[in-house]
């Protein structure tokens, strides 16, 4: 028996909501394959596309299922094909698609018993070996879809949300390495209380923007006065990109998860595309590579 399964690319922090809020992508992901084997234990047998470990304890998806094998009596094992589409270090939850999609595969050929709480737990896992945190704000989106919202980490507290039918990203990645772990070591430790005001009620905008259908709204509310200051240096053109965002009708724009891709959301395909001319334009002029995606939120 055996699952053939799609693991979305994701988008951390969303701008506001830095390790809480995340949303999955339609159309940019990896593709996975997992049987039922007699040998007991996770087999990682194949990996294409990238050059990542095969070694089960080494591996993201080979961590996270074994959190999740943990749980179980299950005399068996599994053998996982992963075939990556994702580039890891990309800020697009590359690490994420794995552990999500071997907990989801895994569960479906056990029948499912574990709840999706369950199943970002055990991704988790996997986020905590690729960047030295568990942070779940890959993970939820990659296994719930739509967005989502981690309320709380002790104890894990995950809620869906609901995403207006019209939303669209255009995520660019300019390829220069950060990693997540360099990346979350530069940040403060301390907020002023004036910046977490600004934080919070944008967070509650951007959540109260996604249940309403409000655009506007959720445009209001993309703005990130904590993480994206410090973060932002580190990325090639990143005002021209978000003012070129702007300027072609994004609702607005920020850094994906911890970078170095930077994603814009839009109302409607048209104008996610148009987003994604304007930023190529700013990229083409460079010596840096990249590739540009457009996606529904979904
Ligand atoms: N919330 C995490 C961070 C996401 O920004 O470090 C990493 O993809």
């Amino acid at each position: 028996k055996a699952v053939k399964i799609f693991c979305p690319g994701t988008i951390a922090n969303v701008s506001c909501g830095f390790d809480v809020l995340g949303l999955c992508l339609d159309s940019v992901g990896d593709e996975m394959i997992i049987r039922k084997s007699e040998i007991p234990g996770i087999h990682i047998t194949k990996i294409v596309g990238a050059d990542l470990p095969l070694a089960t304890q080494k591996n993201v998806a080979g961590v996270a299922a074994l959190a999740m094998l943990k749980e179980i009596t299950y005399e068996g094992g599994f053998e996982i094909e992963i075939y990556k589409k994702i580039k890891a270090g990309s800020g697009i939850g590359s690490s994420a698609a794995s552990a999500a999609g071997a907990v989801f595969g895994i569960n479906e050929l056990l029948g499912n018993p574990f709840t999706n709480a369950k199943l970002v737990e055990f991704a988790m896992q996997g986020e905590a070996l690729a960047s030295g945190a568990p942070h779940a704000d890959n993970v939820a989106p990659a296994l719930m879809g739509g967005a989502t919202l981690v309320r709380s980490y002790t104890p894990l507290d995950v809620i869906g949300l609901p995403t207006p039918s019209e939303l669209y990203a255009t995520v660019v990645h300019p390829q220069i390495e950060v990693k997540t772990a360099d990346s979350r070591a530069i940040l403060k430790h301390n907020v002023t209380l004036k910046k977490a005001i600004q934080q919070w009620g944008n967070v509650g905008g951007f959540v109260s923007g996604l249940f309403l259908n409000d655009y506007e709204l959720i445009s209001r509310s993309l703005e990130d006065v904590i993480v994206e200051p410090i973060r932002s240096v580190l990325i090639p053109y990143f005002k021209a990109v978000k003012t070129a965002s702007k300027d072609a009708g994004a609702l607005g724009s920020g850094i994906s998860g911890s970078g170095p891709s930077i994603f814009a959301l839009s109302k409607g395909a048209e104008t996610a595309n148009e987003v994604a001319d304007a930023i190529r334009k700013i990229y083409e002029h460079t010596e840096i590579p990249f590739d540009i995606h457009t996606s529904k939120v979904n």
